[in-house]
């Protein structure tokens, strides 16, 4: 295929190195920053690359909802196949790009938007063709992962956690997309669009690790218990509920011995059972070959969901998200929506415990 990158930093450069030492693809052009722009095939002018009637894919790696969005848009609307990394960018206008893939007769695919290299759409949508999917749940992102491990095998408090991430590369100058759940809002949205086959809402609870410390962390060790940051969402017939939540877990659940900063996912569907997706949910190389596999899978035609995928009305429903919050100390009773107001009227860290997942 002849395919155009958009973003030339760390996924767009090794998914330009894959396509150029590629016999199958043609690498047309890369969009670049304009003082960058230097190589014959790079360009800062989206339109050329819109514009020009022999590219047929379009790979989004931007960073941010704009252009992201726009340019995604402009692609589907110029008969090219599009494939993104950007959750923020999908998230934003899921509904939209869908709708016009599937009028275009052209295919939208997401994996690395999802958890980076882990197939969790592939797996996801293959799941989806002989189950009912009931849940979709787990460790989301590796930099909350990284600074709860780090406390929990070190002793460290969270400061000097969070400053070790942020040396090593796994969070960001300004981590608050982390530690909020901002990040993991947009992954269990779009899985739980793909898992259930409708558009979901995106107000939902999110609660974050921002006030994590060392004491609440040996407070449920010493339980036999730990905490870490999920997405959850789950389906129950016509009605799910998501959120996100710092979760109790068991000493010895898998998710407690996830290291560092892996992810680690489960799907539930109705036949199959829970199936967990482990690895790397960053990085350059594994995530930008999550951008090579849906290009792979789009050649071959083999590439779906197109909008009636989506068809379902569901409806959301809170209680499916209900169980014990633990607030400074004291344990309560409620949905996962009341326990985040309440922790956030608190300004306190809330550990959620789900009855039923
Ligand atoms: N890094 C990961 O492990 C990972 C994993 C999964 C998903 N993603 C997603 O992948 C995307 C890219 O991440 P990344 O780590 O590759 O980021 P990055 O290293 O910052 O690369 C993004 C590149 O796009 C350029 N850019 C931004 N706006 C542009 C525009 N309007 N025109 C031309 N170039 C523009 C940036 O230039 P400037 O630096 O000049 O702004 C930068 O070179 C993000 O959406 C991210 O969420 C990343």
């Amino acid at each position: 295929m002849r395919i155009a990158v958009l973003g030339h930093g760390v996924i767009g450069r090794h998914v330009c190195a894959t396509l150029e030492a590629s016999a199958e693809h043609e690498l047309r052009w890369i969009l670049e920053r304009p003082e960058l722009a230097t190589a014959p095939k790079m360009t800062a002018d989206v339109s050329r690359i819109m514009n020009d009637p022999e590219v047929e894919l379009v790979c989004d790696i931007l960073p941010g909802t704009h252009p992201s969005y726009e340019y995604m848009k402009l692609a589907l609307e110029a008969g090219k196949h599009v494939v993104t990394v950007n959750k923020a960018a999908l998230c934003f206008g899921f509904r939209e790009l869908v709708e016009l893939a599937e009028r275009g007769g052209l295919c939208l695919r997401y994996e690395a938007a999802c958890g980076g290299t882990i197939p969790n759409v592939a797996e996801t949508l293959k799941l989806a063709q002989t189950n009912e999917l009931e849940a979709v749940y787990g460790i989301m992102n590796g930099t909350t992962n990284f600074i709860i491990d780090r406390m929990n095998r070190e002793g460290a408090d969270f400061a000097p956690a969070l400053r070790e991430a942020q040396r090593l590369g796994y969070a960001e100058a300004d981590p608050t997309a982390d530690l909020s759940g901002f990040d993991v809002k947009n992954k269990i949205i779009i899985l739980s669009n793909t898992a259930y086959r409708c558009y979901c809402t995106d107000e939902f609870p999110v609660c974050g690790i921002q006030r994590l410390t060392r004491g609440i962390l040996d407070g449920f060790a010493a339980a036999g218990k730990t905490v870490k940051l999920f997405g959850l969402s789950v389906r129950r017939g016509e009605r799910y509920a998501i959120g996100v939540a710092p979760v109790v877990l068991p000493l010895d659940a898998l998710e407690a011995h996830v290291p560092a900063n892996f992810n680690l996912f489960t799907l539930r569907g109705d036949k199959a059972g829970e199936i967990k997706l482990y690895g790397q949910g960053a990085g350059g190389v594994p995530t930008a070959d999550a951008v090579v596999r849906d290009i792979q899978a789009i050649a071959a035609a083999s590439a779906r969901p197109g909008g009636a995928y989506f068809s379902r009305a569901l409806v959301y429903d809170p209680t499916l998200l209900s169980g014990a919050g633990y607030i400074g100390g004291t344990r309560y009773e409620g949905t996962l929506a009341e326990l985040c107001a309440r922790a956030r009227a608190e300004d306190k860290f809330l550990a959620f415990e789900p009855a039923t997942l």
